[in-house]
Formats: C-alpha cells, structure tokens, sequence
C-alpha cells in the first residue's frame, strides 16, 4: 500500500495484548515445564528470573526502541539508523529465522489443531498411554495429515495477518489472549484439585540444586530468548506500530513479566499433574501430545479437558506464528510496496513448502538426519540455538555501539520523562548482554 501512513496499535492494552501473545506460545506451554523439571525446578525457575531481569527485559526494550524510532520494517530499520552501512544484513538474517522458526512451528501448532479437533470428537478418550504413544506416532508420522495440519494452522495465520495491525493482529490478540487465559485458570483448578497435586507445586517451587549445572544456565538464556521473541525482528516489528507516547520500560517489563507468569501458570498445571500420576516427565512433544492426554483420560468429562488444552495451545501458537510472518510481510509491504494480501499470502504459501519436510520428518522423512537430529529438530535447533542468540547479540551491538545509547535513551524518554534506570540499562546493553551470549556461543561449540 505505497503511500499510505503506518498504522498504528489502537491502544496500549491492544499492543500489549499482541505483544504477549507473540511471546506467549509453544516455549511456555511445553517447552518451559519440560525445562523446569530437566533443570532443578525451583532453582532453575529463580535462574530463569534473574535472566529475565538482567537480558530479557533489557532486550525487549532494545527492540521495541529500535523499532519505535525508525517507524520501519527490520531491514529498513538498520539502514534508516545507519545509512550507508551494511547493518540491514542483521535485518535479512532476521527475515531468513523468521520464516525458518514458522516453518516448523507451524508443523508443532498443526498437530495441536489436530490433537484438538481430534479431541472434540473424543478420538482419544479411550486410550491409555501406550494408545496414546501409537496415535502419536500415527499422526506426527502420517504421510500427509501433518502437512494438512500445518496448512490449516498456516492459513489462519495468513488470514490473520491479511487483515492487517489493528483489524487483524491487534483484534485478534484481544479475543484469544484471554481466551487462553481463562482456559489456564480453569485447567490450574482441575489440576490442583487433584489429590497429591500440592506435592508437585513444591516440588516445582523447591530449588533442587544437584540438578543445576553450567548448562542449566545456557537453557535457562536460550529459553529466555525463545519465550520472549527476542532476536529476530517480531517485537521490533510490534515496536515499530507504536506511537512516541508510549511508555517502553513500563511495557516492556509487563511484557516480560506476563510471559514469565504464563510459563509458570503452565508448570502449575502440567508438574503436579505428572506427579499425581507418578509420571516420569520427559523433555520434548511427549508431555504434551501423549503424557497430559493420558491424564486427562482418568477424568470425568476428558474430551472437554483435553480439547479445552489443545484450543488454548493452537490459540497460543496462532498469535506466535502471527508476529513471525508479520516481520517479513512489513518489509515487502514497506520496501517492496507489496500489497498486504499479496505479502501474507504469498509468504504463507512459501513456508507451507519449505515447511513441508518438517512435516514429513518423522514419517516419510524420519531417516533424514542432520547432526543427528530429524529435519524439524535440525532447524529448531540452528534457528533457536544460533540464528536467535546471533541476532540478539548484533541487536545489542548496533544499538549500544553503532547507533548509540543517547539517541536511544531520548527515543525512551519520549514516552517515559520518568525513566530513572536509563545507566544500568546502558550498562547492561553494552556489557551483560553482549558477554554472557558470546560465553553461550563458546562454551555451546567447544
Ligand atoms: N515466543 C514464542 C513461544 O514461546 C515463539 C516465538 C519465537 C515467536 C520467536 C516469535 C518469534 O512459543
């Protein structure tokens, strides 16, 4: 739409909404309870909250500056703040992990549509665990119902996005955020109520330090940067919707904190339920597709928890998957002058065949191995593990080193004259952040 003035979010509560929504997703649901329970429980829980204070919040305001500022795309952003330089590659890597991340994401989100609807019509109530363990196998391997998943849950995403930042995004975020809530709180009832379930609250509030380690710290940053979006142009793409009187720091620490109280929201309902069944928590899609509807099935009334679980899962995915194909739709609408439709459409259908192996590996494709991974955990891993971190990390650079920290205090301070830890942020953008992801990337490869 060339020409036309960028839209704005209609409220804070709209962007904060979006925002969350893009942060809140498959990292929190089963990603962060399967981390917790690897990782020393309460102890990782207190690492997980000392990182995000110390780099993800910090980082959230880094992009959502970035963006505000430049009013602008991610590439775009790069060559506005620094013309002349080569920094918007930093935007054409993030493009690149941005449609590599909706790839396989919407793989992961097709088998919860699928798990839901599977749900609704009670195909899975009379299974036991080792029916569910087939059925997972069955369906995650199927020759194309996987593909048929992604397509589903791909096409509401483009039909989101199409619809543009307000009307779509934004509108859309009010409705399924708390949707999603409400469904947690009910299912955190159901939890609790069930006998023993007060031991698994302890134990996944209980520090358990033999089980922390050096690693520990690296999954405790990795899924910092995953859970919050971070590192790839989404929430500088949302910051780029706001307007000058927004309050950064205020947001962004609400931002961090909601996605934090989410992903423990989620350890509540699926620890204790692990241990009221004496289930042996296993890292990874098992907890979710097999280990939680093995436990809903000894309840009365398991078609309306299991479908209520897998509603709130694709509705979580759904405004995730939304800001990943938004940062590229911005720059072909805004660079490219590509009509919306043309941009989300076309894109949509291109991650759909690139997704396509993800999809097929663990069926067709299962014996296609990278580094001795399957396709779909081969590019989860290069994109979480390298592409976000690298990103985060030229992110902090440019902003603290390149383009510098006084424009960006008084881009801040627009919004927020009150702002009074403008030092430790600075400090923490050109040291901290920097320091602790180069350790990560050295002590990750040697
Ligand atoms: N934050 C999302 C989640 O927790 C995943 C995501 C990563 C979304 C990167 C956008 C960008 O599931």
């Amino acid at each position: 739409m060339a020409g036309n003035k960028r839209e704005h979010w209609n409220s804070s509560l709209g962007f904060i909404l979006a925002t969350v929504g893009s942060a809140v997703g498959l990292g929190n649901i089963w990603r962060f309870p399967t981390v917790v329970v690897r990782s020393g429980g309460g102890a990782f829980v207190l690492l997980f909250l000392i990182i995000v204070i110390f780099i993800g919040v910090p980082l959230i305001m880094a992009e959502l500056t970035l963006g505000r500022k430049s009013q602008k795309n991610i590439v775009s952003t790069f060559s506005t703040l620094a013309p002349g330089s080569k920094w918007w590659l930093v935007g054409f890597l993030a493009i690149l992990t941005v449609f590599l991340i909706l790839s396989f994401y919407s793989v992961i989100a097709g088998w919860a549509l699928i798990y839901f609807l599977g749900s609704l019509f009670g195909a899975f109530a009379p299974l036991d665990t080792a029916g569910l363990t087939q059925v997972y196998g069955q369906i995650a391997g199927h020759p194309f119902l996987p593909v048929l998943g992604q397509g589903m849950f791909l096409t509401a995403t483009v039909f989101i996005v199409i619809s543009g930042v307000t009307r779509g995004i934004e509108r859309w975020s009010k409705v399924l955020m708390p949707g999603i809530l409400i469904i947690m709180i009910v299912l955190l009832g159901r939890t609790l109520l069930l006998e023993g379930a007060i031991e698994g609250v302890l134990w996944f509030l209980r520090p358990n330090l033999e089980l922390m380690n050096l690693s520990t710290a690296l999954d405790a940053v990795g899924q910092v940067f995953f859970s919050f979006s971070l590192g790839m142009g989404a929430l500088l793409t949302y910051g780029s919707y706001l307007s000058p009187g927004e309050n950064i720091p205020r947001n962004a620490l609400l931002i961090g904190l909601s996605d934090v109280a989410i992903a423990i929201l989620a350890g509540l309902i699926v620890v204790p339920a692990l241990f009221v069944f004496n289930v042996e928590p296993e890292v990874g899609a098992g907890i979710v597709f097999v280990t939680l509807p093995a436990i809903f099935n000894t309840l009365p009334g398991s078609i309306i928890w299991s479908s209520l679980f897998f509603l709130m899962l694709s509705f979580a995915a759904l405004t995730s998957s939304v800001s990943l194909l938004e940062v590229s739709v911005a720059y072909l609408v805004d660079e490219k002058k590509w009509n919306r439709t043309a941009a989300a459409g076309g894109l949509g259908i291109l991650t759909f065949l690139v997704g396509i192996p993800s999809a097929l590996s663990q069926g067709v494709l299962a014996n296609r191995l990278f580094l001795g991974r399957n396709i779909l955990d081969f590019i989860d891993f290069i994109t979480s593990s390298i592409f976000l971190p690298l990103g985060g990390l030229l992110t902090v650079i440019f902003l603290a080193w390149i383009w510098g920290t006084n424009k960006a205090l008084t881009e801040i301070y627009r919004g927020s004259p009150q702002f009074r830890w403008g030092r430790p942020w600075v400090f923490t953008l050109r040291f901290i952040i920097p320091l602790a992801i180069l350790y990560i990337f050295i002590t990750g490869f040697f």
